[in-house]
């Protein structure tokens, strides 16, 4: 069994074609359910954690599924001038992150869209990242065995049950003095027992968006 630390669990449970940002936002919105998981921000230098650890070119096109505001997205293409497309059914969120997007200034390369995550298209992505929970996770195995190989997972706190990661991380993040766990897959996604793994102790680092 992993490892998952409680507080965010907690946290979670109490709570449910590139064109410029503003563009796809807000027009044909047909989502009105409640999102599954209510938002908590990933602290900045786990957000730094999960880019680093899927090794993000410029190549990349980056999903964020469930992408609050647009934190990993904004991030992912300032700092690495990857595509990146931010799915986020709560109309807040999605407002927070298209102006997180242009307060960044990175409107030619991240879209943001009103859209549920179980509804979406995953064969563009070559990264996805995911901070949901672990019944979420498991939802989204079907779209996830469809990614092309050689892409990568990169999961926040909850893994995928019944799908060992090739690497996990544990870490202290400066931003909430909280234990947070960083779990990678490159795909195509193996079914196996999940053993505890081999962790890697990482401290924080510092980031800007
Ligand atoms: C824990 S937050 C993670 C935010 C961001 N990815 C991060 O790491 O900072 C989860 C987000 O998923 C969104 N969400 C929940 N259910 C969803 C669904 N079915 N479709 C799209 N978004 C959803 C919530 O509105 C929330 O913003």
């Amino acid at each position: 069994m992993y490892r998952i630390s409680f507080v965010p669990i907690l946290v979670l449970i109490l709570s449910v074609s590139f064109c410029p940002v503003g563009c796809a936002a807000e027009e044909g919105i047909t989502e009105k359910r409640t999102p599954d998981v209510v938002y908590v921000g990933s602290p900045r230098d786990v957000v730094a954690k999960m880019l680093d650890m899927v090794k993000v070119t410029k190549d990349d096109v980056l999903y964020d599924l469930g992408c609050g505001d647009g934190r990993i997205v904004a991030t992912a293409a300032k700092k690495y001038g990857c595509r990146a497309v931010g799915y986020d059914i709560n109309p807040v969120r999605v407002r927070e992150a298209v102006e997180n997007v242009k307060r960044n200034g990175v409107e030619d390369l991240v879209k943001i869209e009103r859209k549920d995550i179980f509804k979406v298209d995953l064969s563009e992505a070559s990264v996805v990242t995911l901070y949901l929970l672990p019944e979420m996770n498991v939802k989204l195995i079907p779209q996830l065995e469809k990614l092309k190989p050689g892409s990568r997972i990169v999961a926040h706190d909850y893994s995928i049950e019944g799908y060992p990661p090739d690497t996990t991380i544990t870490m202290n993040s400066k931003e909430d003095g909280v234990e947070h766990y960083v779990y990678l897959w490159t795909t195509p996604l193996k079914p196996g027992e999940e053993e505890e793994p081999e962790e890697e102790e990482e401290s924080g680092v510092d980031e800007d968006e």
